[in-house]
């Protein structure tokens, strides 16, 4: 491989500290979620991932990539179906940036009205099985595949074998990329490569500072100076890293951890399910896919608890046991697709959930467990 030797002769070797001894605290602040209205479409099936476009949001399901487009479905297509990884990058003709995404080993251009184009070929990339895109900056992305990496400069992909490489991200003109023992960052601007020793990674990312984070199984350090220093160690089962627009999303057990400049917030009692899954928003909030169904949260400034009790016990059984019904343009004419229109029709709720119990109508399935939840949730509505 001419070009990952040109690279290597290129770089100058920064950094090469280890990951220096675990501390065995974290100092969380509270972190308390809203959630962002998104669609106006119930939506309950889970998703492998989420992209923001220009002209609204990419979901991709098992069977299906599907725009939601002023918070309806404008275009569905089984091309894109599955999609593991996408990105808003440089256009690799003309001016402005194009939506990419990556499904089933290729790479597709998302059309604003929600169609796809392959365009394996135009990064000569069409034999690789190709599984992330990265934005790096105003000029520069890059893809990840089976055997190694390439960085698109103005159009043009450079490939780099990399044996065992695990993961990609980058941020602001930097380029990291993690291997079974260590994370590394190349500083497009300056061709300095820094290595952090460290093993068994889940993921990395940038903060705003344009500091690596990287995760594994119990511990998440941060890049400070040349080594990585850990943030947290002894947590119970944390993912990889979500960027999110500088701020770093990680599910930790049950539980969701937002890194935020200087601050580490921690949500309380979040009990998100085993299946949970995130993905960031260059918004700074984050997209979470649960068995149940997605939602997009926000770090929310005031915070109301009982708001984020409905996202977490209510949402998710509206969406699998009332959504037919009570979408914005049901049958049933009644709204109870948000937090809001739960707690002003708090009276007929109690009424037809908790006193009568004739709702869902006969014919459809409502837990005793679930409908314990949903009276809990009426109870504490003011
Ligand atoms: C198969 C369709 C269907 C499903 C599923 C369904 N509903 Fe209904 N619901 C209706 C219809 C139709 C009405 C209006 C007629 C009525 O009041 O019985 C209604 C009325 C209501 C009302 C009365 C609203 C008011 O302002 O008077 C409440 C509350 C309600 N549903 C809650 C729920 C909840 C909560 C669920 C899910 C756990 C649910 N429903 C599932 C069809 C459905």
């Amino acid at each position: 491989m001419r070009q990952a030797f040109q690279l290597v002769a290129a770089v100058v070797i920064l950094g090469c500290g280890s990951a220096s001894a675990p501390t065995p605290t974290l100092n969380t602040e509270t972190l308390s979620l809203e959630a962002v209205a998104w669609t106006s479409v119930p939506w309950s099936t889970p998703i492998s991932f989420v992209h923001e476009t220009s002209s609204g949001v990419a979901l991709c399901t098992s069977e299906s990539l599907v725009l939601i487009a002023g918070g309806v479905v404008a275009n569905r297509t089984s091309e894109g179906k599955a999609c593991e990884s996408g990105a808003r990058v440089p256009a690799s003709e003309g001016t402005g940036q194009w939506d990419i995404v990556v499904a089933g080993g290729s790479i597709l251009r998302l059309g604003d009205d929600g169609t796809t184009e392959a365009v394996s070929e135009r990064y000569g990339l069409e034999a690789k099985k190709v599984t992330r895109v990265v934005s790096i900056d105003a000029d520069q992305f890059a893809f990840q595949y089976d055997t190694g990496f390439a960085i698109v400069n103005k159009g043009e992909a450079r490939q780099f074998a990399q044996a065992g490489l695990t993961s990609i991200a980058a941020a602001n003109g930097k380029f990291g990329y993690l291997t079974n023992d260590a994370a590394r960052v190349l500083d497009t601007k300056t061709n300095g490569l820094s290595a952090y020793p460290v093993a068994d990674a889940k993921g990395i990312s940038f903060d705003a500072s344009n500091r690596l984070v990287v995760t594994t199984a119990a511990a998440i350090y941060r890049e400070d100076g040349d080594s990585l220093v850990p943030l947290a160690d002894g947590q119970t089962y944390l993912s990889a890293p979500a960027s999110a627009g500088g701020k770093v999303w990680i599910i930790e057990g049950a539980e969701l951890i937002l890194l935020e400049d200087d601050h580490v917030f921690k949500t309380s009692g979040l009990a998100l399910s085993a299946g949970a899954t995130i993905f960031g928003s260059s918004t700074g909030d984050v997209w979470l896919s649960r068995p149940s169904g997605v939602a997009r949260l926000r770090h929310g400034a005031s915070g109301n608890a009982l708001e984020q009790k409905w996202q977490t016990d209510v949402q998710p059984i509206y969406a699998s046991v009332c959504s037919a019904c009570h979408g914005p343009t049901g049958s049933a004419q009644i709204d109870l697709s948000n937090y809001n229109s739960w707690v002003s029709r708090k009276a007929a709720l109690n009424d037809r959930i908790v006193v009568k119990g004739d709702m869902p109508p006969k014919g459809v399935t409502l837990s005793a467990e679930d409908r314990a939840k949903l009276s809990a949730f009426i109870g504490s509505t003011p």
